[in-house]
């Protein structure tokens, strides 16, 4: 199949998203679509979709019109699409079984649901992709990496004519994707034409035959191989890249300190500190307790074992209230699950936790929360009309920038982000990466990776974390990544 896009362009109210896009995807074809954060890579691919409908050009697949007015009605073309927001993709108060079936269950067949006879093939849609959960195991209960491959799995079963994937990898480590991208170069050998989109160049240099690039509605490259990945990165921002290396900074005393920590059962006890002026990143599989470990820090579950400090006093927090009080934060991995508040506006949504440091006489002060929402929109370069947007109408790696301006608010002792960068352009990791050096002074700052690439742009110290136990140690500017990759694969 193929499929050609003739002067795209989409308005929401005032705001021109697309601006006259073409774009050919060829049949066994996989081309990596780039562009920076608010580009509109989103919003092209849910027209393609049938989620919105464009304001203006066409489209024909095999030559023939293509406008699907519905998402069913692009799936039933043979349009498959993973979305961007993970949990737009699965239905969290449902289990496995459920979610892997849904699509059957709408498309009429069969009105019965018996999940003896859908077990098997929903046990086989896992198998593809590699993943080992229970079926019974509902959504909501799963890590953000599992759901993500859940939805994956739904999506591939679908058989796709053309498949567009949105970032499918925001929250897969390395060996996670491995399994994916051997999935897609398959299609691909079947002639499968595939646009995929992302922020991390470990993917696009594995996967793309093409790169397309995008910026502010428009495409501005188009590279066949041998592919010139520092000219679509420029391409893409519409001017070169700064350079990622720093050096360490140099650690001041230990603000959070852990002794015999045991965060996962059966993992070895755990010694961890974390220092002011300091920004260390944890990297690890998923599985290996790195979430586990901030919520630890953070109040939402107790230490199977061990003790921790802050600043010298004992520190045991039961909740996160008590954490938040002694100026312990923490930006959740689940954006959408459970930081982000989509009935507020973007302002809202910076200032949430700290409403009393915006109020007056137990008045909000709007003003001083709006000043403060265009600060971060200024600091981090968000794409938005202004603080009264609503925090859905931003682009995923947009939203993802108001969480992080969030934390940034106010002063924090331990400032703790579990994978802060779903989604987040390299500009802008490059840009929150000088911001979290240039405030942590008297902070410390851990930060929860699953790619290694973004954790040694960021850090100034990498430990790795492996079955809940710190397997291995280093610092920038002398980093070892085949060490490092070794020890997050290391058996435990
Ligand atoms: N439903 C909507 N209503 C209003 N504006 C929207 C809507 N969806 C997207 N936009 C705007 O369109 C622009 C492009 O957003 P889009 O989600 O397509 O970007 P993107 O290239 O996918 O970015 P990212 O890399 O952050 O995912 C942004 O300025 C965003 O605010
Ligand atoms: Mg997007």
């Amino acid at each position: 199949m193929s499929l050609q896009i003739e002067g795209m362009t989409k308005r929401f109210g005032t705001n021109t998203v697309l601006r006259g896009v073409d774009l050919a995807l060829a049949p066994g074809t996989i081309t990596a679509f780039m562009g920076a954060n608010g580009a509109g890579k989103s919003t092209l691919v849910k027209i393609v979709a049938g989620v919105h409908s464009a304001s203006g050009g066409t489209m024909t697949l095999d030559g023939r019109p293509f406008a699907p007015v519905t998402p069913s009605a692009a799936l039933r073309a043979g349009v498959v699409v993973v979305h961007q927001i993970i949990n737009d993709n699965v239905v969290l108060t449902m289990d496995v079984l459920e979610n892997l079936m849904i699509d059957r269950l709408c498309a009429g067949g069969s009105p019965i649901f018996r999940r003896r006879t859908h077990r098997d093939e929903a046990q086989a849609m896992l198998d593809r992709v590699g993943l080992d959960v229970p079926l019974s195991a509902e959504l909501a209960d799963l890590p953000l990496a599992d759901r993500q491959m859940v939805a994956i799995a739904r999506a591939l079963a679908h058989d796709p004519k053309l498949l567009i994937l949105d970032e499918p990898t925001s929250a897969l480590s390395d060996s996670e994707a491995e399994r994916l991208f051997a999935v897609l170069e398959g299609l691909r050998d079947q002639g499968v034409p595939i646009l995929y989109i992302s922020h991390r160049m470990g993917d696009i240099r594995r996967l793309a035959d093409r790169i397309v690039t995008l910026r502010d509605g428009r495409v501005t490259g188009d590279f066949s191989a041998p592919l010139d990945y520092s000219g679509a990165v420029r391409a893409m921002l519409g001017a070169a890249l700064d350079a990622a290396a720093h050096d360490r900074v140099p650690p001041g005393p230990p603000v959070l300190t852990a002794r015999g920590l045991r965060v996962l059962p059966g993992a070895a006890p755990l010694d961890i500190d974390l220092n002011a002026a300091e920004v260390t990143a944890i990297v690890g599989l998923v599985g290996a307790g790195k979430t586990e470990l901030a919520e630890t820090l953070y109040g939402l579950r107790r230490p199977l074992a061990g003790k921790m400090t802050l600043n010298g006093a004992p520190y045991a927090p039961r909740h996160p209230g008590d954490a938040v009080a002694a100026g312990v934060f923490m930006a959740a991995e689940d954006r959408t699950g459970g930081s982000i508040v989509p009935d507020f506006d973007l302002a809202r949504n910076v200032t949430l936790p700290f409403l009393g440091a915006f109020s007056q006489f137990g008045m909000m002060r709007r003003d001083r929360e709006a000043r403060r929402a265009s600060e971060a929109i200024a600091a981090l370069d968000i794409v938005a009309q202004g603080p009264d947007d609503p925090i859905a109408s931003l682009s995923g790696g947009n939203q993802q920038k108001v969480v992080l301006a969030r934390w940034l608010t106010r002063p924090a002792r331990v400032l703790i982000l579990d994978e802060p960068f779903q989604g987040v352009d390299i500009a802008a990791r490059r840009d929150i990466g000088r911001a979290l050096r240039a405030t942590a002074r008297d902070r410390a700052t851990l930060v929860l990776c699953s790619d290694l690439d973004e954790a040694i742009e960021l850090a100034d110290r990498i430990v790795i974390l492996s079955h809940g136990a710190l397997r291995a140690e280093q610092e920038a500017g002398a980093l070892d990544r085949t060490a490092l990759v070794h020890a997050m694969s290391a058996a435990a």
